[in-house]
């Protein structure tokens, strides 16, 4: 079944998130440290920006890393909508941009959000997320 799907009998953003992230984790043998789940739902179309976008940093996640333990936090509150999907894997030099970066990037700009991908060779990298409040609500 789809997330989109899924969500749509019912689940909350944060059970669909923790249900994405166990399967992940189970299929590709990598921990997930869940540090924050939002505590309340979000519009539907930011719900599926932020699935998405959590899908394909997974993805990198597993194809690039070598990480073998992940942080996902996701968080809605005054501020708006944050998410960071953090590894401690190879990272990168320089800036890098292939078809998921800038699918990540448009799913966030088409909800007013931002995105940035930040990685340190040999430390690891970070994607953060952030849709501003307004948007958000929306
Ligand atoms: N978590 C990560 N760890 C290490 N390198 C990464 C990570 N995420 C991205 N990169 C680097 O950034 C590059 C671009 O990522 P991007 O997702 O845009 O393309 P891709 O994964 O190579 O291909 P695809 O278009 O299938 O996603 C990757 O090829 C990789 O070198
Ligand atoms: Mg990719």
């Amino acid at each position: 079944m789809s997330e989109e799907l899924r969500m749509r009998e019912g689940r909350s953003l944060a059970q669909a998130l923790e249900e994405h992230l166990s399967d992940w984790s189970s299929r590709t043998g990598i921990t997930v440290e869940i540090w924050a789940l939002p505590a309340h739902d979000a519009p539907p179309r930011i719900a599926r920006a932020v699935l998405a976008t959590l899908r394909e940093a997974l993805s990198n996640v597993e194809r690039h890393s070598q990480s073998q333990v992940v942080s996902v936090a996701v968080t809605l509150g005054k501020g708006g909508l944050r998410m960071t999907v953090s590894d401690n894997g190879a990272g990168f030099t320089g800036s890098v941009a292939g078809r998921g970066i800038t699918a990540m990037r448009t799913h966030l700009k088409e909800i007013g959000g931002t995105l940035s991908v930040s990685g340190v060779a040999g430390e690891g990298t970070t994607v953060t997320a952030a849709v501003p409040r307004s948007r958000e609500a929306s």
